[in-house]
């Protein structure tokens, strides 16, 4: 199964980056996780959304390549960062490539909430007509204080993290029947 992780974080050494390659990892024999980066993706403008630069042709055609998208996230001022709804601007117009196709969340912060109210907002945003994303329910990936959880090379250190982690992949995999 192919696989997509949308990163919300463009910084060199963001935890979420570290998350996703984590989990691209450990599940290899599960799935075929792609990493996109949004570092190129330019600012959305209605202007050009019919001929827009073909780094957002390329980042489109991906998702829509993918069975299912996962959206790894920072939270920055209790939402999601800009370069993210930026992303997803360009995903909810002309083609709209995210319709009907599955996603699932996941998020890191320092904080305690693990980027709890991102997550709430994306999960809104998701409903939107253009983008008529199914989420996973449940299984909310929350991961707080990530700073003690996690290696400099993006291990994660924490045994328990690492065990809930096993168990939102198992119901991942087993909700994706719906949509095979
Ligand atoms: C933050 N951060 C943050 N954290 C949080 O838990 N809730 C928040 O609302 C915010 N707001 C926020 C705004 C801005 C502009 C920045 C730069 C940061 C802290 C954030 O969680 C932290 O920098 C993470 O390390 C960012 O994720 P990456 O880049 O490590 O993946």
């Amino acid at each position: 199964m192919k696989v997509v992780a949308i990163v919300g974080s463009i910084r060199k050494d963001s935890y979420n980056k570290k998350l996703a390659q984590f989990v691209q990892k450990r599940y290899a024999d599960k799935f075929d996780l792609e990493i996109l980066t949004l570092n190129d993706i330019p600012m959305y403008n209605q202007d050009i959304e019919e001929n827009p630069p073909q780094e957002v042709l390329d980042f489109k055609q991906k998702v829509k390549e993918a069975q299912a998208v996962l959206w790894v996230t920072p939270e920055y001022n209790s939402s999601i960062p800009g370069v993210l709804g930026n992303a997803i601007d360009w995903l909810s117009r002309v083609d709209k490539v995210m319709i009907g196709k599955p996603s699932w969340i996941m998020g890191a912060s320092m904080g305690n909430l693990g980027t709890a109210k991102a997550q709430m907002h994306l999960r809104d945003i998701l409903f939107a007509i253009g983008l008529s994303s199914p989420v996973l329910i449940g299984n909310d990936v929350y991961i707080g204080a990530v700073h003690t959880k996690m290696d400099d090379k993006g291990n994660i250190t924490d045994e328990g993290t690492v065990q809930f982690l096993d168990s939102v992949v198992a119901n991942f995999m087993e909700w994706m029947k719906l949509y095979s």
